[in-house]
């Protein structure tokens, strides 16, 4: 059999009050239309059709790599009428999964579970329905005294006794994609709110006598649609339960969830610990035994097994097995760390290879630099690599020992095992094994304290 999805996307999101659409706004860390396509996938559904309009642009950028194709809604008239502008896109044989971009809670095996329901019970149509202590805002699913679909009734249209129902429409169906275009050329615009209700063909096709039918889906968590940033903020707290619960069922060590903040895409290895208030953004990778924070912050970075990092920032770094970082240090793009580095700290490392066993332990900023191995930078170093202009590459070789407080002036080079005095200022390159020290000669006042005390 085949199947076709349709995600209605094409809406502004007035409750949201922002100037971005309401499908792009991010649940930790990726837009929530991705989310609904990416269920849909999940599911075994390729061909995909997104319904667009408000912004449109924004929300075809952020689907772009997903394949999907789009539709225009030019004016937002309703579910029906936005579902209609798909008609073109959607396979006529098909088994049609209709739902809004705003729900991105909801999990590909929701929709298999709609989908054979639908298909085994022979409907023309099914809505996933749940129950909800709080129904206000939702359409109500109606049944007849055999507890069969009725109708759908929106809130705005609703009855007295029909608003006391607590079985609500989740906005998610499944449809034989003719019967049901067929059927949105059937309806009208006579309710509250003059606009063409997608809901209405139930009660369409139940008249036609067609097989109608409701799935109850016990977890309503799943279902909850995404209209302003108080709704948002709390999915974006589901989603990050989720993502943790997973990682700790993998075998991570997570110590207060609450204050864990993992993006969907990052993975980890066993047995690292997380320590709280860190938040792992991106497409960070981390491997075994590592312990990461308390207070840290890793966006789109490999990081190997056994390394430390406690309260430090990195960004788009490498970092290979067994390094120690921090506290306090700042890893900036395009840094790469070797076996067993150390960065103390106070130190910023920027676009720079730091060979294995180096250490840089306090108070430094190193970029654009090539370091080799065990080399150690004394406290206060600074490769000075920026002439206002341009950026020019200092390099270190193996064992080189760069004295507390020495400017390098790039481009320079220190040969291996050289090493520089202590507030040296170097300007030229140092060969291996020489010692360098630019910087004046001390000069002694003997006696200078006894007279200056004397005059006082
Ligand atoms: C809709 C359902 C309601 C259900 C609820 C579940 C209708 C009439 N009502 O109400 O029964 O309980 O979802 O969340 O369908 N859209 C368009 N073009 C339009 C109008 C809407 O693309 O002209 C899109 C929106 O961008 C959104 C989705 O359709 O992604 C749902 O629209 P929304 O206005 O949020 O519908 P609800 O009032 O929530
Ligand atoms: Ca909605």
């Amino acid at each position: 059999m085949k199947y076709s999805g349709v995600v209605l996307a094409a809406g502004k999101g007035v409750r949201m009050k922002s100037d971005l659409p309401k499908v792009v706004h991010k649940v930790a860390g990726k837009p929530m239309v991705v989310y609904v396509v990416e269920a849909l996938k999940g599911a075994g559904i390729d061909d995909i059709t997104v319904v667009v309009g408000h912004k449109r642009e924004m929300v075809e950028e952020v689907l772009k790599p997903f394949g999907v194709k789009f539709a225009l809604q030019e004016e937002q008239m309703g579910t029906g009428h936005a579902l209609l502008q798909a008609k073109d896109k959607v396979d006529m044989e098909s088994n049609l999964v209709v739902l809004a971009g705003d729900t991105p809670l909801l999990e590909a095996d929701t929709i298999k579970n709609l989908i054979s329901f639908h298909t085994e019970g022979g409907a023309t149509a099914t809505v996933l329905s749940t129950a909800l202590d709080e129904p206000y805002g939702y359409g109500r699913i109606v049944r007849d005294e055999n507890a069969n679909l009725l109708k759908i009734v929106e809130e705005k249209d609703a009855s007295p006794e029909e608003k006391k129902i607590r079985e609500i429409n989740s906005g998610i169906y499944c449809f034989k994609a003719k019967e049901v275009f067929d059927t949105l050329l059937k309806l009208n615009t006579s309710n509250a709110q003059g606009e063409y209700y997608l809901t209405d063909v139930f009660a369409i096709l139940r008249e036609e006598g067609r097989t109608v039918k409701v799935l109850k889906a016990e977890n309503s968590e799943e279902i909850y649609g995404i209209n302003d940033k108080i709704q948002l903020s709390y999915a974006e707290k589901i989603m990050r339960q989720r993502k943790n619960k997973r990682l700790m069922q993998e075998g991570v060590i997570i110590v207060d969830p609450d204050s864990t903040f993992i993006d969907g895409q990052v993975k980890i290895g066993r047995d690292t610990v997380i320590m709280p208030w860190t938040f792992i953004e991106g497409e960070t990778v981390i491997g075994k035994r590592c312990e990461i924070g308390p207070l840290t912050r890793i966006t789109s970075s490999r990081i190997g097994n056994d390394v430390v990092v406690e309260n430090s920032r990195i960004k788009e770094a490498e970092i290979k097995d067994k390094c120690i970082i921090g506290p306090f240090a700042y890893l900036r793009p395009g840094t790469v760390l070797n076996e067993e580095v150390k960065i103390g700290d106070f130190v910023e490392v920027k676009k720079s290879i730091i060979g294995k066993k180096s250490k840089i332990p306090h108070l430094s900023y190193v970029g654009d630099a090539l370091l080799g191995e065990e080399v150690n930078i004394g406290a206060g170093t600074i490769t000075c690599n920026y002439d206002g202009v341009n950026k020019h590459q200092t390099i270190i070789e193996d064992k080189a020992f760069i004295g507390s407080n020495t400017n390098l002036v790039a481009p320079v080079r220190i040969g291996e095992n050289a090493v520089t005095g202590a507030g040296s200022t170097i300007t030229r390159d140092v060969p291996a094994d020489a010692l360098a020290v630019e910087r004046a000669e001390q000069r002694l006042v003997k006696g200078w304290s006894k007279r200056k005390n004397k005059k006082e």
